[in-house]
């Protein structure tokens, strides 16, 4: 499929995935899509970044890779690595039948029968579809020299295996990167992307989201437990729920038919907004249904 040729179907074509998309966001998607630079979005947990990488990939018909940052993420894991136990038992059956070839075998052992491909070699290969889209989940998790090996292979798309040759991007994917901000990444990498901050959405928006993923929810309860979500993020908690936990909130609430909020309802669910004790403790009982109320009396002046 071809890419969006405006900011407006940027939107029409993620909100028939089912993504809500502001203005802002669809900007910076568009461009990133124009401009052929990597997107980097920064944001509180559950707030969408990932989502969209899937959105965009439904939406345009590209393929998604998705790399997943952790501690200790190295080159390996993330580029190519040999498949060594199949390299051996390729090397125990010569030696059984006898009489190997030696620089045959070798040469068969460093090819593309024993390479195992990872994501950033994946992206780089061709598909009918068009270039994929490679995700690159949650940044913050690695360490700085990971970081500077990216930037590296986001500013040429080809890699280098000594073995094989090198390997190059016929059309360099569309990147997305995302970070939860647990710690600031390198301005270097930051240099080379687009980026925008994923903020909470807005009450409006986030109505918006709620009726695209549980559409069977009554208006009024709707209502109620974005206003409430909304009031909980102002609180003084620890770790403020995010657009995930409205929707896992909302289809619990939907499972046990309730039709209606009240502290006691809130009280027993709590455990799906709320994932830190503490903030559990805080909020439930009294704190709760003064936060219902002030949820209930915003949706009245509205
Ligand atoms: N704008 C949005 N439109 C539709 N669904 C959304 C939106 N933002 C978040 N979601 C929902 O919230 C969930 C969590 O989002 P996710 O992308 O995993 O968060 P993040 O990567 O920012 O931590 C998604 O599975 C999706 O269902
Ligand atoms: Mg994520």
């Amino acid at each position: 499929m071809t890419l969006p040729n405006s900011i407006d179907a940027v939107q029409a074509d993620l909100a028939a995935t089912g993504y809500v998309c502001g203005r802002a966001l669809a900007t910076v998607v568009f461009l990133s899509l124009k401009l052929g630079r990597p997107l980097f979005l920064e944001g509180e947990a559950g707030v969408g970044k990932t989502e969209i990488a899937k959105a965009l990939s439904a939406a345009l018909g590209r393929r998604l890779i998705r790399l997943q940052c952790y501690e200790g993420l190295d080159a390996g894991s993330a580029v190519y690595e040999w498949n060594f136990p199949a390299q051996m038992i390729a090397i125990r059956t010569a030696e059984a039948g006898g009489g190997a070839d030696r620089t045959a075998l070798q040469k068969e052992l460093f090819g593309p029968d024993y390479l195992v491909e990872r994501p950033l070699l994946q992206a780089m290969r061709p598909d009918e579809a068009g270039a994929p889209i490679l995700l690159i989940d949650e940044l913050d998790r690695t360490d700085e020299p990971f970081e500077a090996f990216l930037l590296e292979a986001l500013s040429d798309f080809q890699v280098t295996i000594p073995e094989l040759g090198t390997i190059k991007a016929p059309e360099p994917p569309i990147v997305i990167l995302t970070s939860n901000r647990t710690r600031e990444v390198h301005d270097a990498l930051k240099r080379r992307c687009l980026y925008h901050w994923v903020d909470y959405p807005g009450f409006e928006r986030e109505l918006e989201i709620l009726h695209a993923r549980a559409p069977e929810l009554p208006e009024t309860l709707s209502r109620e437990i974005i206003a409430f979500v909304q009031g909980l993020r102002t609180e003084d908690i620890f770790k403020k729920p995010g657009v995930a936990e409205t929707i896992d909130w909302a289809k619990c609430l939907l499972a046990l038919d309730v039709v209606d909020l009240s502290p006691e309802v809130i009280s027993d669910t709590l455990g799906a907004i709320l994932k830190y004790q503490d903030d559990i403790a805080r909020i439930q009982g009294s704190e709760a249904k003064r936060i219902l109320d002030d949820a209930k009396a915003s949706i009245e002046a509205a």
